[in-house]
């Protein structure tokens, strides 16, 4: 996904890691830039959008605004500088948070639960299958000190539950009863994946 803008300085590293306050830990140069900040709107706003649009979601459930609002973490992914005279393009994205969640277990038994979960993964439509994400989802593991079993994942496409058995052998997730509020809710099931 490419930007009339220099996604290196917008980002900064390879993975760039961004919260609430929207700005890259990674990013070199001046803390606060006006330009910079809202460019990296643009580009959280764009990946939304275009993940919405690969799960036939009617609205996206990442943009800047939301993740000012939330304690969410977005691990964006970008590739190389300089490939040729390119631009650096993004490639895709991961969105995880903390929720509070009562979760079915195996027995069919509710369970109050504050598990680490997966909001929002997407890579681009061109770049699929090609590892990078699996390179995002690492970098997150990494990063939050996290087990994949332990994650709860806000309803997963097919794609998703694919991923998640090939890479970490999780094959038998538990279907949650969706919550009416929830705008991915016309379509999926949030999951807990074993
Ligand atoms: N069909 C079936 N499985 C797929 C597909 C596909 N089109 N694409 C990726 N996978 C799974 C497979 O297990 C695949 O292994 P295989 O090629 O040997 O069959 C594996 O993922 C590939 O791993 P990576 O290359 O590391 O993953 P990728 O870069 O493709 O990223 C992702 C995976 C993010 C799910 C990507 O396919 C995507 O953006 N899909 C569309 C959006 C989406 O469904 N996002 C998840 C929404 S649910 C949520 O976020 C909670």
């Amino acid at each position: 996904m490419e930007f009339p803008f220099d996604v290196v300085a917008v980002l900064g590293e390879r993975v760039s890691v961004v919260d609430q306050h929207l700005r890259p830990a990674g990013r070199r140069g001046p803390a606060h830039r006006g330009d910079l900040e809202q460019q990296l709107r643009t580009v959280i706003d764009e990946l939304g959008k275009a993940s919405a649009k690969a799960q036939g979601l009617p609205a996206p459930v990442t943009s800047a605004a939301r993740m000012e609002s939330n304690r969410h973490v977005l691990y964006i992914l970008r590739d190389a500088e300089g490939r040729g005279s390119s631009k650096a393009a993004v490639i895709g994205f991961l969105k995880v948070g903390y929720k509070k969640l009562f979760l079915l277990d195996h027995s069919g038994a509710h369970n109050e639960a504050e598990p680490l979960c997966v909001l929002d993964f997407y890579v681009h439509e061109s770049l699929q299958r090609h590892g990078y994400g699996r390179e995002l989802f690492q970098h997150m593991l990494k990063s939050e000190r996290m087990e994949p079993w332990r994650l709860a994942v806000d309803r997963p496409s097919e794609k998703l539950l694919a991923f998640l058995r090939k890479h970490y052998g999780l094959c038998h997730p538990i279907p949650q009863p969706p919550s009416a509020a929830h705008p991915k809710n016309a379509r999926r099931r949030r999951s807990n994946p074993t």
